[in-house]
This record gives C-alpha cells, structure tokens and sequence, in this order.
C-alpha cells in the first residue's frame, strides 16, 4: 500500500490501541433533519474533540465543522436515495475523489447494497471508487447498508456482504453488529468498525453492543445515533473511549459515563 494511503488510515486509528471511534453525523443525506441532528453544527462541535474521525457530506463539512479541525474526515460520496422512495439503493457516487483531496478527507464512503434492486450499481460504485482512490492514495470504506430491511443483520448475510466489499478492493468496511459477529470479522480480510443502528433502549445497550463488537473483533465503531441521540452525547462517546482505545468492560464504561455526567 502507497505511503499516503497507509498514512491517511493510520490517522484515523489512533494511539496505542490502533482502534479507531468515529462519529457518524452523514444521516441527512437521505433522512434529512434527522432528530437531534437538525442543525449539525450544533452538534457536532461539542462531540469532535472526542472522535478519531468525522463521518460526513461535503455539504455538512463545509457549512458545519471549522477548516482549522485536526479530526479526520471520512467524505461520504454517495448518495441520491431519500426515505422518501421505498428503495434506498438507487444510489450513485455524487462526489469525487478530485473534491475528496481538495477537502482534504481521510477515506471516503460509500453505501453498498447487497441483494437489494440496485446491487449491482452500487458494487460498480465501490469497484470504480477504488479505482479512483488508488490513484489518489484515498483509502475507500464501503459501508454494507441494508436499507430499511434492519432485520438483515445476520451473520450469514453481513458476512458475505463486507466479503464482497473486500475483494472489490474497499479498505475498509463497516457494519453492523450481529450475533455471530466473529464469522464476519473471520470472513472479511479488512479492518470492520461497526455502525450503532436505530437509537437503543439505553446508553447501557449501545455500550454492550460496542463491547461485544470489539471483544469479537472490529476495529472500531463508526457510531451516530446512539451517541448524539443520547440525552449525554459527550459522556456517552467518552464512555465509548474507554471501550474501544483502553478495553473497559460495559460497567467500567457506565463509570466513565457517570464520571463524565457528573463533570458537566
Ligand atoms: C447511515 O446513514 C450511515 O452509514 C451512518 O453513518 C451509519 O449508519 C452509522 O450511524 P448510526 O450509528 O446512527 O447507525
């Protein structure tokens, strides 16, 4: 792999751990004003200090985070699907990699839709976007998006879906968590951070699902709804910290997230 590529992956996996936690805020590009999300500024500026990484639209990167950030940011470059249509996967890649370097991002991301209608644009997608970003040393993470058939989210089908990610050349995938996670993580030769979904019933269940992602395997969590729709978003990405980078069991964590409650 070229220095700039390994360079730039290795910015976004930080410290002794070489896990990374990024904040997903790229929500709007087919949700709209999501909730808690409605003005991205708002939130995003109290929680960057605690991301490894950013995750989001050059619309929301340019009008939301300050250029003088140091965080790493993952430019989501596809899109054209809203809630608003059945199908989600009617997607295409809506920013270049050329834009990608001019804003100085760190990967960029795309959905891939595996057995949904447009499966095979968006494998072309991932395959053309690698294509790109080895000639400009821009790192490709491809996300296995399911749409909004949530219940897909088993072993058998993320397994073969970050699989197929892999050999069309993303360097990096993310998923979601699953029972039976490690047969993903066994299955997929690139490092896996895993998204944290629909908000959970509580800060506890978000933990639990980054402990035991972690403990079987992905590098990391690329989280947004479970942090910001929290009702403690910096505590909450904290305690996630400490999960991710120093291996806090979930009741370690809880400390941290009262801790850090406690401080505000
Ligand atoms: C979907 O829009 C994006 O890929 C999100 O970045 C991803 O789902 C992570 O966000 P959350 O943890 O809210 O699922």
């Amino acid at each position: 792999m070229d220095w700039g590529k390994r360079n730039r992956i290795a910015r976004m996996f930080p410290g002794r751990s070489g896990n990374t936690v990024m904040l997903a805020v790229d929500h709007g590009y087919f949700m709209g004003p999501t909730s808690r999300l409605e003005n991205p500024r708002a939130t995003i500026t109290p929680l960057l200090p605690y991301a490894d990484a950013i995750a989001l639209t050059r619309g929301v990167l340019r009008t939301s985070v300050e250029p003088s950030t140091t965080t790493p940011i993952v430019l989501r470059v596809s899109g054209g699907a809203t809630v608003l249509k059945e199908d989600l996967s009617d997607e295409a890649l809506t920013t270049s990699v050329r834009d990608a370097v001019r804003l100085n991002a760190s990967a960029v991301a795309l959905s891939v839709f595996v057995g949904a209608p447009h499966e095979h644009d968006s494998l072309v997608n991932l395959a053309s976007l690698v294509e790109s970003g080895e000639e400009a040393g821009m790192p490709v993470m491809a996300i296995t998006a399911v749409g909004k058939e949530l219940e897909k989210r088993d072993a058998r089908y993320l397994a073969l879906a970050c699989r197929v990610a892999a050999e069309l050349g993303a360097h990096l995938v993310k998923t979601y968590f699953c029972e039976g996670f490690s047969k993903v993580v066994e299955g997929c030769p690139v490092p896996l951070v895993v998204a944290g979904g629909p908000r959970l019933d509580s800060d506890r269940a978000a933990l639990e699902l980054a402990f035991r992602a972690i403990s079987e395997g992905a590098k990391g969590i690329d989280m947004g709804r479970n942090v910001w729709q929290s009702d403690h978003p910096v505590p909450m990405l904290k305690a996630l910290r400490a999960i991710v980078h120093d291996r806090a069991t979930v009741a370690e964590a809880e400390a941290v997230l009262s801790d850090s409650k406690r401080d505000r």
